[in-house]
């Protein structure tokens, strides 16, 4: 033991003696070498990170998760970086400011009196909607839940709500991929425990006429309660208009949940936050950690980018631009698509989706696959142009 002991201190000290004789290069190269191997590990999408692994080629363009490339914006860095120095404290202040920022922008001016000051009883903080999306799903799928929502739709909240023994009743998207609100609002019954509806939708980047989905709102919210996930609403052309928030300000049992992950390009930072009833929030936040999984630094950023409107407008810009891209590089194919109000786009495929989608991982670019109303599907998350520029390649050699 002491022999190789001594042998590994022998290699370590003369590497490092090689190193001081100028053969730094080799070493800075190895180095080089190890910190790209963790940067493609690092910045693997998790479902492909096995097959990266295993040998497949670096992945040129992460097309697969719906991120937003082009931020997070400048002041929400300096925000964060702001913050680093009084981070060892548990940063109530940054939250509480958050959640009051929201409160305003919301009209919502439910309170409580806690023994920190007045604090809004209508907004539940999470790090990443996915928390809160948890906590709905366990507050309504628990004791017999039934979930009621379109498919094909985001399933977070209704795998989880159906891990919990929850049933799950669906209605199927229109010819046009989108919500059919006629269909569903005849399909909610009194056993259901949540109408969950995203919008605009994950998969398909299709929104509801707003005027048509209040009008639901306002109507099945007095029978149960209506989850909107606007995970992607800030890409919508008035988010005001699209957005539901309103409802929960006039008192309807509607719950609406929204992520920085999309448009304030957050998806590591991790800020999401729910609005709705006090009831509501409070049924919700016994199983979620009222803020307490997230770090004051990000709160910090939150409100900066919240505040820094140039940004979102920028970031919406290079979206459309790409997007467009994406658009000419697949009608030059003879590709059809679903026109997409957000950060991704669905299009049907001629060939087996699953298959597709390896291939194009086997050229370095990652995307998702989907099978739906008999058809195979490809979702591609808007990236810069470079990435479109990859995506573009990798799809010519197979279209
Ligand atoms: C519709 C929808 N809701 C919620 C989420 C969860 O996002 P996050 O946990 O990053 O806020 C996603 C993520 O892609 C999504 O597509």
């Amino acid at each position: 033991m002491s022999t190789s002991m001594n042998r590994r201190n022998w290699l370590k000290s003369s590497a490092l003696f090689a190193g001081g004789l100028g053969f730094s290069s080799t070493l800075s190269i190895n180095y080089a070498q190890a910190s790209q191997q963790v940067a493609a590990r690092l910045y693997a999408p998790y479902d492909d990170e096995e097959a990266l692994l295993s040998g497949m080629p670096k992945l040129k363009a992460r097309i697969s998760s719906n991120e937003n490339p082009f931020g997070p914006s400048k002041k929400a860095k300096e925000a964060l970086m702001g913050e680093i120095d009084t981070s060892f404290r548990y940063g109530r202040e940054s939250k509480t400011e958050f959640s009051q920022l929201l409160a305003d922008q919301f009209e919502l001016t439910e309170t409580e009196e806690t023994r920190w000051g007045n604090r809004p009883t209508q907004v539940m903080l999470g790090a990443g909607s996915t928390e809160l999306l948890l906590a709905a799903s366990i507050a309504y799928g628990q004791n017999g839940g039934k979930i009621l929502s379109a498919e094909p739709t985001y399933m977070s909240l209704i795998r989880r709500a159906q891990s919990l023994g929850a049933e799950w009743d669906t209605v199927p998207l229109t010819k046009d991929y989108v919500h059919d609100l006629d269909r569903l609002a005849n399909a909610v019954s009194s056993d259901h425990s949540l109408v969950y509806i995203c919008n605009p939708n994950n998969p398909t980047g299709t929104v509801c006429d707003p005027d048509e989905l209040r009008a639901f709102c306002k109507e099945v919210s007095k029978k149960k309660p209506v989850f909107i996930d606007e995970a992607y609403i800030d890409y919508t052309a008035d988010p005001k208009k699209y957005s539901m928030a309103d409802l929960v300000a006039e008192g309807y049992d509607v719950i609406v949940t929204r992520t920085f992950s999309k448009l304030h390009a957050f998806a590591g930072l991790r800020i999401g936050y729910t609005l709705a009833q006090p009831e509501a929030i409070e049924k919700m936040s016994k199983y979620s950690n009222s803020a307490g999984n997230i770090s004051s630094p990000s709160a910090a950023a939150a409100i900066a980018s919240f505040k820094d409107t140039a940004y979102q407008e920028y970031a919406k810009e290079m979206n459309q631009k790409s997007k467009d891209f994406l658009i000419k590089t697949l009608t030059d194919a003879n590709y059809d698509y679903i026109p997409s109000v957000t950060n991704f786009m669905l299009f049907p495929l001629q060939s087996n989706s699953e298959q597709f989608r390896q291939d194009m991982l086997k050229q370095g670019v990652s995307v998702r696959s989907w099978s739906f109303s008999d058809q195979e599907w490809c979702r591609v998350s808007i990236g810069t142009m470079e990435d479109m520029q990859y995506f573009a390649e990798a799809f010519n050699k197979l279209a």
